[in-house]
């Protein structure tokens, strides 16, 4: 198997590489990314001298036909992971195209590239897949009941995740068209090591250690279904060596909490773990909200669950202190990956 997987470099990416070749020492990955702001090849630099002679970096955009119809030649790609999007909300709301570039016309470019290197003569290649990684913001908001299952109707609500549920609907449409084994799986909000400081986790920590303020969007009432990013990564292996073609997997935590209540928690385990007085409620400002907020978001797994047998391995209160050891372990990778872009944008986003 020659597997194409994009966004290496960035968090969900760079953890798959780590629990994929663990998981299979003798298989090799291709991987690409465009090292975006929020890719990092540092995030790879924990490979074993083993697992680095089965991973191969090729710095490539997903949006540039050329560069994909090369990597596809040249190293037969059969099969594609596709995890590379721009995939923060608050940026989406400042600056749509980019995300219509990437997380649309990028996937498109993948899909047509696998379709003229697969299909030949009305056959498909066999043992060839497409794996699109994406989202439950794809199905939009819940009130204070239900959850989002694969049946539930996409109703995305910011640029972000309108340009996932589109590249959703290009994948399917592929597969209905031209019978593509594809499949799509859709997760929940995922926490750990390597996540890029501007997302809820990592900015509270990397704010709380400098003493800065921790801006709550709104009265900090949303609710997310956090799931550990390894138990992510196993679901994607599990989906990916399904044989059945065309099916869609919710992946999710089963963890539903407040924004407000994940600050505080994580702010008593930095307390503890830096015995910093410092580091306490205090810090917490509530700010304008995100336009277009959406209110909950809470995963039924039962279809993963019942038919790969995937449940998450990971509790949330262990995730989040090992999460928590890692960020302070690293606090240099927290340093080296903070640019004055970085900062422009956190700084000038939701005024305190
Ligand atoms: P991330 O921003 O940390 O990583 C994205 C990676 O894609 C970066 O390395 C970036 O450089 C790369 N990239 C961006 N544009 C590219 C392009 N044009 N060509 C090649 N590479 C490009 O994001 P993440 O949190 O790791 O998310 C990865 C995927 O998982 C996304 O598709 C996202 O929609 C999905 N997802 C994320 C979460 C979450 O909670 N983080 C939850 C569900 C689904
Ligand atoms: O649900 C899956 C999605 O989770 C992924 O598809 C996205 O790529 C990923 O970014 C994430 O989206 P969210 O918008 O939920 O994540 P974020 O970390 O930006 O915000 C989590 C919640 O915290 C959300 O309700 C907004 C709030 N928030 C966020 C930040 C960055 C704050 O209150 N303050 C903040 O500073």
């Amino acid at each position: 198997m020659n597997i194409l997987v994009t966004g290496v470099a960035g968090f969900i990416g760079s953890n798959f590489v780590y629990y994929y070749l663990s998981k299979y020492p003798d298989r090799t990955i291709i991987g690409v990314d465009n090292l975006a702001y929020a890719g990092n090849l540092n995030n790879l630099s924990n490979l074993s001298n083993e697992q680095k002679k089965h991973f191969l970096f090729i710095k490539a955009d997903i949006t540039k036909k050329e560069q994909i119809r090369t990597i596809f030649k040249k190293h037969e790609i059969d099969c594609v992971i596709n995890i590379a999007a721009e995939t923060h909300v608050d940026r989406s709301i400042r600056d749509p195209q980019v995300f219509l570039k990437t997380n649309i016309l990028g996937t498109h470019v993948l899909l047509e590239t696998a379709k003229k290197s697969w299909y030949s003569s009305g056959i498909w290649q066999n043992g060839s897949k497409f794996l699109q990684i994406s989202t439950d913001e794809v199905y939009g908001s819940l009130g204070m009941t239900g959850l989002f299952s694969e049946t539930t109707a996409l109703d995305p609500h910011s640029p972000y995740s309108a340009s996932k549920a589109s590249a959703d609907l290009i994948v399917k449409a592929y597969h209905d068209t031209y019978g593509m084994p594809i499949n799509i799986t859709r997760c929940s909000n995922n926490f750990g090591p390597y996540q890029f400081p501007e997302k809820l986790i990592p900015l509270l920590i990397n704010n709380a250690l400098n003493h800065k303020k921790i801006p709550v969007y709104g009265d900090g009432r949303q609710i997310r279904d956090w799931l550990y990013v390894e138990d992510h990564c196993r679901a994607i292996d599990l989906v990916f060596e399904m044989v059945f073609s065309g099916e869609i997997f919710n992946i999710g935590g089963n963890n539903e909490i407040e924004n407000i209540e994940i600050i505080k928690k994580v702010l008593k385990l930095l307390n503890y773990a830096t015995h910093d007085s410092k580091i306490n409620e205090n810090l917490i400002a509530h700010v304008k909200d995100r336009p277009g907020h959406d209110h909950r978001y809470a995963i039924d797994a039962t279809k993963i669950t019942s038919t790969l047998g995937w449940k998450h391995q990971v509790p949330f209160e262990k995730g989040l202190e090992k999460t928590v050891i890692w960020y302070l372990e690293n606090r240099s990778w927290l340093e080296s990956v903070i640019s004055s872009e970085y900062m422009h944008f956190n700084e000038c986003n939701y005024k305190i």
